[in-house]
């Protein structure tokens, strides 16, 4: 098998979670993440993330409608579909690993157009590929400084209809190994209907040794005052060079509702089994770790922290795509 030429972007292999290589021959941009397994005697099994893929376009059937039509004026980023060239390089990638899951705001904003290019180079190159929720998928707003006309409910509606999978909530074992997990709070909360599934889905992780691995749009808090202003450890073109990973985040308690609370201590005190939380949405590249705990046999409290990953928007530097390898 041939071995693809790299070039270190930032960072360097030895220290993984902060290193960046781009492959020469295709342009893309890659991280890794090895995680420890569980039961480490199983299957390996790699996974491999996008993210904030931001297809924006419109076709025929948006014509008529004037909302979609005044947001295509305002919203000039991406435009015209320009981001499949990206999302065509990182699926391609994606496409000799075991699932590919791309974790929100992969349409820009709520257009037939976008849902046309997500169908044909998301649903139909990959029928198996995980997708969550962004906030940007679920409005048809950009730019504008209008409200919806439609209420949520009514936005998220019209994605039931199209999505493959439980777009709110979604899990799968791989290779008796990985327990994969996507989770929708791309609307900066987690929904009461989310708790049974994954308070099942932890015990049955639990009872057969499962390593689990959770995908979601946003990143929760790390339970740290000192991370209200995290560098990013590569800053991408006009993103942020900072972060607040405490108390604008979801998980933090004063500012978030009951369910939002309780899917997070769900993830947070099972830190011996959640091996990694995988996001997007700032858009840059950061990693970092949340202050986790877990209880053993004998009822006894352990501090275990739960690596966070955020993985940069698929679109930038030159539209090669950017992808995150996570091998268990
Ligand atoms: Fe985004």
């Amino acid at each position: 098998m041939e071995i693809d030429t790299i070039t270190t972007i930032c960072g360097s292999p030895e220290v993984e979670n902060t290193w960046i290589y781009q492959i020469n021959d295709t342009g893309l941009y890659v991280r890794e993440a090895h995680i420890e397994s569980v039961t480490p005697s199983r299957e390996k099994t790699t996974i491999v993330q996008i993210t904030d893929v931001h297809l924006n376009d419109t076709n025929a059937d948006d014509e008529a409608d004037e909302e979609i039509m005044y947001t295509k004026q305002c919203r000039t980023w991406n435009a015209n579909g320009i981001s499949v060239k990206a999302l065509c390089s990182a699926m391609e990638y994606a496409e000799n690993y075991d699932r590919t899951v791309i974790t929100g705001d992969t349409l820009d904003y709520l257009s037939c157009g976008a849902m046309e290019l997500m169908q044909k180079y998301i649903w139909d190159a990959d029928s198996n590929c995980i997708v969550t929720l962004g906030g940007h998928d679920v409005t048809k707003q950009m730019q504008t400084k209008r409200p919806n006309k439609l209420p949520l409910s009514e936005r998220q509606a019209i994605l039931e209809q199209f999505w493959r999978h439980d777009m709110y909530y979604f899990s799968e074992v791989m290779h008796d190994n990985v327990m994969l997990i996507q989770l929708d709070n791309g609307c900066h909360r987690y929904w009461e209907f989310q708790i049974p599934k994954l308070e099942k889905d932890l015990a049955a992780a639990r009872e057969n040794g499962y390593t689990v691995l959770i995908f979601q749009h946003e990143p929760i808090c790390t339970g740290r005052t000192e991370d209200k202003a995290v560098p990013s450890f590569y800053v991408w073109e006009d993103c942020e060079p900072y972060a607040n990973f405490y108390d604008t985040c979801i998980g933090y308690a004063p500012a978030s509702d009951a369910p939002t609370m309780a899917i997070y201590r769900l993830i947070t005190e099972n830190a011996d089994i959640v091996r990694g939380i995988f996001c997007g949405h700032e858009h840059s590249s950061y990693y970092m770790e949340v202050e986790g705990t877990y209880t053993d046999k004998d009822g006894k409290v352990h501090r275990k922290n739960i690596p966070q990953y955020l993985l940069e928007c698929n679109v930038y530097e030159g539209y090669t795509g950017h992808v995150l390898k996570i091998t268990v």
